[in-house]
């Protein structure tokens, strides 16, 4: 959700970045015919005027000066109204996957559902596919008990040898149902 969040706002500024830059290029065409603002330096005309539209929500004061002088209000408006109407749709399809993950059914505990033989596949790089050992130790031969309990052990964050660094990250996804399943399909090898 975080990601999505900031994606959004990353969006969402790159669009408002965009009216920004539109904004100054209707400048440099407008500004020219503009007498009481001949005086003062073109450029820091057109970064005043490119900081007035920035603004997320304009004032009155100073939407209505702008709009008299050209059709730029428009460009901008419009790239406004994409913005808003992308922001719109993001956070609609946000918060309807929200509304999927909160209303989906928890998985029911089942198991005899968990296979220890597609669990253990995550563990073969390590331990071999006989539990033969290799980056791990060897697990053949452990008895189911002792499985389960090291196991449980990795998950709690808790050090149970020199590598454990490498091993808990494997435990934390496991459930108590995986665990098993997993230290009787190695117990059988
Ligand atoms: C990235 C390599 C790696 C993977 C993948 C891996 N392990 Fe391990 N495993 C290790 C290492 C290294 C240790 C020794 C950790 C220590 O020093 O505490 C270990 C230790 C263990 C131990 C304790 C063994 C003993 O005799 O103390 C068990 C049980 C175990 N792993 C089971 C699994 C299971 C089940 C999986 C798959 C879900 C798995 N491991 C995946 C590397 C791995």
């Amino acid at each position: 959700m975080y990601t999505k969040t900031s994606l959004i706002s990353k969006k969402f500024l790159a669009l408002l970045m965009m009216a920004g830059a539109l904004s100054l290029t209707a400048c440099s065409d407008s500004s020219d015919g503009s007498a009481e603002e001949a005086a003062a330096p073109k450029e820091s005309t057109q970064m005043t005027n490119a900081m007035d539209v920035k603004q997320p929500e304009p004032s009155a004061e100073t939407k209505a000066p702008l709009a008299e002088e050209s059709d730029m209000p428009k460009v901008v408006e419009a790239a406004k109204e994409a913005a808003e109407q992308e922001v719109a749709a993001q956070v609609e399809k946000a918060s309807e996957q929200v509304k999927e993950v909160v209303s989906a059914p928890a998985p029911a505990p089942e198991p005899a559902a968990v296979s220890g033989d597609k669990v253990y596949a995550t563990c073969v790089g390590c331990h071999g596919a006989q539990g033969e050992g290799g980056v791990g130790p060897k697990l053949a031969g452990q008895a189911v008990d002792a499985i389960v309990d090291k196991l449980q052990r990795y998950k709690a964050g808790e050090q149970v040898g020199p590598l454990t660094g490498m091993m808990a990250p494997m435990a934390s996804g496991l459930s108590d149902a995986d665990m098993q399943a997993v230290a009787e399909y190695v117990n059988q090898l």
